[in-house]
C-alpha cells in the first residue's frame, strides 16, 4: 500500500495510508457569498481575461482545490498552456517543460497533480518515484510523443551507429529509456553542444531540430514528428498580420515550421517567449503558440496588446478545474511506469537537469 505524510490541523505531520484519505463525496460546489469573498482576490487578478459571468462556475472549484491541496499536502504543477483559472488560481508552480521538470525534482509534497499532458506527468514521476503523481485526464497526449516508439529509436541507432540520441522531453518514458540525453525547447542548443560531437540524432520534432541546426555547427539527423498545434501556423498568415500592422512584434515557439520562424522577431520556449514580452513590453505582440498562453501573460502585462491567432492544444485543454478536483478527491489517474523502463528513462532526464544548473 502507498503511504504518505499528510499535513494535519495540529500542524504536525502524520503517517497515513493515501487511500484512507479518499472522501466519500465531492465537496459542496455552490457559489455562495463565502466562496465569492474567499476567492475575490483571485478574481481581481484574472478579471481582464475571465468575464464576470464565468467566475461563479470556477470559484467553488478553485476554493475546493486549494483546500484539498493543503489537507493532502499536494501541489499542482501547471504548464504555460493551462487556462488562466488553472494557471493563476490553483497552480503552485507554473512554467515551461524544463521549469516544471526542475520543480518536480525539488518538490517535498506527497502528491503532484500535473496540469499538463501525459509526458510531463511521466517526467514528474521519473523524478519523484516515491510520490504519487496524478494526471487529471490520462488521455491528454501529444502528437510529438505519439510520433515515435522505443523500437524506432533502436532502428535509428542501428542506422547511425555511435551517433548520440538527443530526445525532446515531449516523448514517452519508453522512448526516453532508449536515449542518451533529453532536452527541452529552452536548452536544446546547449544540450546538443554539450555532447562535443560533430553529429547527433535529435528526435522527434523535425522543426525544433531544424531550428537548432540554424544555431549550431553540429550536424543534426531529424525525425518526422510535428506538433499538431504549431504546424498549423503558416508564414503567409504571419506576413498578412505584419502587413495589416507593421508595428506588431511576432514571437514564435521553435516547434513551428521554418517558414514561420523566418517571420519571427524572436524564437524561444514558452517561458522564453513570456520573458521576452516582460523585458520588451511591446505595444502589440503576436505569440505564435497555443492561445491560452496569451491570456496568462496578459494578466501580468496589462499594457501589452495581444493579437491572438487562436490555435488550441486539444490535449492540454482536457485538463480542467473539475478534473483537477476529481483527481485530488479520488487520487486518480495515478501515473505508473514499469520499473525497468523508469530506471533507464531517468538517466537522460537527470543528465539534462544536471547540465542546466
Ligand atoms: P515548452 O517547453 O516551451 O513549454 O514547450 C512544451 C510544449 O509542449 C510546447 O508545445
Ligand atoms: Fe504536444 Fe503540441 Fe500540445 Fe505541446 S502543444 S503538448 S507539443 S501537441
Amino acid at each position: 500500500m502507498t503511504t504518505q505524510i499528510s499535513a494535519v490541523s495540529s500542524g504536525k505531520q502524520a503517517l497515513k495510508p493515501a487511500r484512507e484519505l479518499i472522501p466519500a463525496t465531492l465537496p459542496d460546489l455552490a457559489y455562495t457569498p463565502e466562496v465569492a469573498r474567499e476567492t475575490a482576490h483571485l478574481y481581481e487578478k484574472v478579471s481582464g481575461v475571465i468575464p464576470p459571468i464565468e467566475w461563479p462556475g470556477f470559484a467553488p472549484y478553485i476554493k475546493a482545490i486549494n483546500e484539498l491541496k493543503r489537507s493532502r499536502n499536494a501541489v499542482v504543477l501547471a504548464h504555460n498552456y493551462m487556462t488562466p483559472e488553472i494557471f493563476h488560481c490553483v497552480a503552485d508552480v507554473v512554467g515551461d517543460s524544463l521549469q516544471l521538470a526542475r520543480e518536480a525534482a525539488k518538490s517535498d509534497a506527497d502528491i503532484i497533480v500535473q496540469g499538463g499532458v501525459h509526458f510531463m506527468a511521466e517526467t514528474s514521476k521519473l523524478l519523484n518515484p516515491d510520490k504519487m503523481v496524478l494526471i487529471p485526464d490520462s488521455r491528454a497526449g501529444c502528437s510529438l510523443a505519439a510520433s515515435i516508439t522505443g523500437a524506432d529509436v533502436r532502428a535509428l541507432r542501428e542506422a547511425y551507429p555511435g551517433v548520440p540520441v538527443v530526445t525532446y522531453v515531449n516523448t514517452s518514458a519508453e522512448v526516453k529509456a532508449e536515449s542518451d540525453i533529453c532536452c527541452t525547447s529552452s536548452n536544446a542548443v546547449r544540450v546538443v553542444e554539450s555532447l562535443g560531437v560533430p553529429r547527433v540524432i535529435m528526435i522527434p520534432d523535425e522543426y525544433l531540430a531544424k531550428w537548432v541546426a540554424t544555431q549550431t555547427s553540429v550536424d543534426i539527423i531529424t525525425w518526422k514528428g510535428h506538433c499538431e498545434v504549431h504546424e498549423r501556423f503558416t508564414g503567409e498568415e504571419l506576413r498578412a498580420y505584419r502587413e495589416a500592422d507593421p508595428g506588431v512584434k511576432i514571437i514564435a515557439h521553435p516547434e513551428c515550421a521554418p517558414d514561420v520562424l523566418a517571420e519571427a522577431d524572436f524564437t524561444g520556449s514558452t517561458s522564453g517567449m513570456i520573458k521576452w514580452v516582460h523585458d520588451h513590453q511591446p505595444s502589440k505582440v503576436l505569440l505564435v503558440t497555443e492561445c491560452s498562453m496569451s491570456d496568462n501573460v496578459a494578466v501580468e502585462a496589462p499594457k501589452v496588446n495581444f493579437v491572438r491567432p487562436c490555435n488550441l492544444c486539444p490535449h492540454m485543454k482536457r485538463i480542467t478545474l473539475p478534473k483537477i478536483l476529481e483527481s485530488l478527491v479520488m487520487l486518480k489517474e495515478e501515473v505508473t511506469i514499469p520499473k525497468e523502463i523508469a530506471a533507464r528513462a531517468r538517466v537522460p532526464i537527470e543528465r539534462m537537469i544536471n547540465l542546466s544548473h
